[in-house]
């Protein structure tokens, strides 16, 4: 008796070349789910994707599974379980893609909240940023000067030229001890030594820091070498007039430094 697709007896035989057209579908579908893979639909990205690996499924099953020929009882199962699969999948989507989207901080914003007055504030010494400098060092600044601020820290040993003896005489300071050129070491660091840039940390925290410090040093200048690059400096933290659009995303020391604020 000859074989048909109404036959529905379990021992239907397909013909081969059935098989090497779907086959043949199926290498020409895998080609187009890389090549679409090149393409941004945008949104659509996952339905253009999800389409080919429906089709290709769906020939797999009809054809290689046989269910093409199959029992109308054993498609209704295997149909609901997809089924299923869609109510799951529905339900988890719905819930995610109504969630708000979720925003990077952006450092222009935490940044821009400080004003020129701010900083006007910030320069003059108070007991409370005195405390909150000694804070910051302990956590950034002793592996190389030293609890004491003796530059005899553990990790600066090998370093040379040696971290700066803040009790030293002022001489040793290459950009000097005024606040206005305190701040430029520390946003660009010495160049050519172990002292590095801190312009991951806040500038309120770098206030902070120099006042510390200026408890230790024998003489706090009221103009010293690198005071001219104190503008640029602040401009670069999004302080000042023309000051550069801070970058978008959180820089990690910059993140650690706010948790541990915390
Ligand atoms: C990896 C080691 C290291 C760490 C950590 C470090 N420093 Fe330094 N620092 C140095 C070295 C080395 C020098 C001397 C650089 C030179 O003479 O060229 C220096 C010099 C300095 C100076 C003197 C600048 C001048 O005008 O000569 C200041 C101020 C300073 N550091 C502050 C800090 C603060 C504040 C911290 C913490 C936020 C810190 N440093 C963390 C190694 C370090």
């Amino acid at each position: 008796m000859e074989q048909n697709n109404k036959d529905h007896s379990p021992h239907h035989v397909t013909p081969v070349a059935v098989y090497v057209k779907v086959l043949l579908a199926l290498l020409v579908l895998t080609i187009l789910t890389v090549a679409v893979s090149y393409v941004d639909f945008g949104k659509a990205n996952i339905f253009v994707s999800m389409g080919i690996a429906t089709i290709k499924a769906a020939l797999v099953m009809m054809f290689f599974m046989g269910l093409k020929y199959d029992t109308v009882l054993n498609r209704t199962i295997i149909l609901s379980s997809f089924v299923a699969v869609a109510l799951f999948l529905g339900l988890s989507a719905s819930d995610l893609w109504t969630r708000p989207d979720i925003q990077p901080v952006k450092v222009a914003e935490v940044a821009a909240t400080l004003t020129m007055d701010d900083i006007k504030k910030l320069e003059i010494s108070t007991p409370e940023l005195i405390a909150h400098g000694k804070e910051v060092f302990s956590v950034n600044c002793t592996p190389c000067h030293g609890a004491n601020g003796e530059g005899n820290g553990a990790s600066g040993a090998a370093l040379n030229p040696k971290p700066r003896n803040f009790h030293g005489p002022i001489s040793a300071w290459k950009n000097g001890t005024s606040t206005h050129s305190m701040f430029v070491t520390l946003a660009y660091g010495i160049a050519g030594g172990g002292m590095a840039s801190y312009k991951s940390l806040p500038p309120a925290d770098r206030f902070a820091l120099i006042h510390f410090l200026h408890t230790w040093t024998p003489e706090i200048q009221t103009a010293s070498a690198a005071d001219s690059k104190y503008e640029a400096a602040l401009k670069e933290d999004g302080i000042g007039a023309g000051s550069v659009a801070a970058k978008a995303t959180m820089p990690v020391d910059f993140a650690i430094s706010r948790m541990m604020a915390h």
